[in-house]
């Protein structure tokens, strides 16, 4: 009969073995931790007060360098956000076993200026080693470039993690496409609680920066495959695009996407009243009866236009995915293990300090032991949890007896 229960219980709890259950246990704490992470203003006035001056720093030494680098920075926060949430996960290399978000259909040949993302990261792992994520880098620098071409300022609510993956199918399934019309676009705003006049305000980033003729060929000779030119185009414009972009021509050559396009204002809706937007998905903001309210109030009330922006903005940094993160040394790789430290040891390091909030640099090497509330309150969930296990394994061989004993009494019979 020992035997018989032994049998029965020892496989299975072997199985689960402590280390194994604390390592879920752990990742179970971690991923509540990452759920609930609230983001705030001023999130490194400790661990790391310069965070937000260094990032402005180096936008303005990017933006001197080629304008065009703060719309270039700007947009890969709409890319970032929309994506499992502002998790810095378009930012990710691709790998031998991992295919990223960069090489997607909406990202390929036109997402750029990563590099000054790699600047700030580097600078700032010089002032506050491991402090400050390349997510929350990604929503200061956005709120910068506009600063700096002239648009609104506004307090950035940070304190994001970065992904631990990505996935290059989950860009090409979200992002939308130049060719989108309105109805599509607000249907998709708002499966991310985005409102048509956060929409149409955030399209209004449209005011800096340039796109390619690959992405307006098709309304230039072929709308929607009628073989003819999207009829919302002011003749004017469409000649001037028509010779920026012939039909067969080089697909990467770039045109503004406003007619003022290094300043933040909002000449981009007094073009689309025109009939001069650059993308189909900027145009048909005027077509369509629901977005056009607002293009027409945004065109001749900046102030509107700059207020809902910041709105839509801070809205869009708010989207979180809920996964668990860490705060990556560099910002195209996930963290590895330092060259002697096995795997295991390493994620569950990293779990154990992002279930307690806080990094090394901010607490010391002895982190752990630092925190002894918390490493308390952790042993003693593990301490009732391998009580509730024995109690289980008992049932168990309770239950294991109890069948061996009446196979017994049916045999004998
Ligand atoms: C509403 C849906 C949107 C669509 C369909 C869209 C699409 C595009 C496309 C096709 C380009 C040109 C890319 C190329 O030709 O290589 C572009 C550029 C840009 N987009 Fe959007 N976009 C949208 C919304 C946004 C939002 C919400 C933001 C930021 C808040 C944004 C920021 C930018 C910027 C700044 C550029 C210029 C980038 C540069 O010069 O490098 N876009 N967008
Ligand atoms: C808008 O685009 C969607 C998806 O591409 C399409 O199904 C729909 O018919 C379009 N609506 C209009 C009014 O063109
Ligand atoms: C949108 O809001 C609803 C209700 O507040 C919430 O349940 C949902 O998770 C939100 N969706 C996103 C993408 O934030
Ligand atoms: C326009 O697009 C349609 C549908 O995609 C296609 O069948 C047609 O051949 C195109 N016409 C021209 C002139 O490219
Ligand atoms: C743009 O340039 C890239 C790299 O030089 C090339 O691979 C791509 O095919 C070009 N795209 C278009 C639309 O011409």
């Amino acid at each position: 009969m020992d035997i018989a229960s032994k049998t029965l219980t020892l496989p299975l709890l072997k199985k689960m073995s402590s280390t194994t259950f604390l390592f879920f246990l752990l990742i179970n704490i971690a991923m509540a931790a990452a759920a609930a992470t609230t983001l705030h203003t001023g999130f490194y006035s400790e661990a790391c007060p310069k965070a937000e001056l260094i990032v402005r720093d180096v936008m303005k030494k990017a933006m001197i360098r080629e304008p065009r680098n703060g719309a270039s920075v700007m947009r890969l926060q709409f890319h970032d956000c929309f994506v499992n949430g502002c998790d810095a996960s378009l930012l990710l290399d691709d790998t031998p076993t991992m295919l990223g978000e960069k090489l997607s259909l909406p990202n390929i040949n036109s997402l750029r200026s990563y590099e000054v993302v790699d600047e700030a990261k580097e600078a700032l792992e010089k002032a506050c080693p491991g402090a400050v994520s390349c997510a929350d880098i990604i929503i200061m620098a956005a709120r910068d470039a506009v600063v700096l071409s002239g648009g609104p300022n506004w307090e950035v609510k940070l304190g994001r993690e970065d992904s631990l993956t990505a996935k290059q199918e989950d860009a090409d399934n979200i992002m939308p496409s130049p060719r989108a019309n309105a109805t599509f676009l607000v249907d998709l705003f708002s499966k991310f609680n985005l409102s048509v006049k956060d929409l149409v305000a955030l399209s209004g980033s449209h005011s800096i920066g340039q796109g390619r003729c690959f992405s307006i060929v098709f309304r230039l000779y072929n709308q929607s495959g009628s073989g003819r030119p999207d009829p919302a185009i002011e003749p004017k414009f469409r000649a001037k695009l028509k010779k920026l972009c012939p039909i067969g021509g080089d697909g990467n050559v770039t045109g503004d996407l406003d007619a003022t396009t290094d300043v933040f204002d909002n000449k981009y809706f007094k073009d689309l009243v025109n009939g001069r937007g650059f993308l189909n998905s900027d145009q048909t903001l005027f077509t369509y009866s629901k977005t056009r309210k607002y293009v027409r109030l945004f065109s001749v009330a900046q102030g509107e236009f700059f207020q809902a922006f910041v709105d839509g903005m801070i809205r869009m940094g708010d989207l979180q995915s809920g996964r668990p993160g860490e705060i990556r040394r560099n910002c195209r790789v996930v963290n590895k293990p330092a060259s002697g430290q096995s795997d295991w040891d390493f994620r569950t390091r990293e779990v154990v300090i992002r279930a307690i909030g806080k990094t090394e640099e901010e607490n010391g090497p002895n982190v752990i032991v630092d925190d002894g509330l918390l490493v308390v309150k952790l042993i003693s969930i593990c301490v009732l949890l391998g009580w509730i296990l024995r109690r289980v394994q008992r049932l168990w061989s309770f239950l294991g007896n109890f069948i061996l004993k009446a196979l017994e009494t049916t045999y004998r019979n």
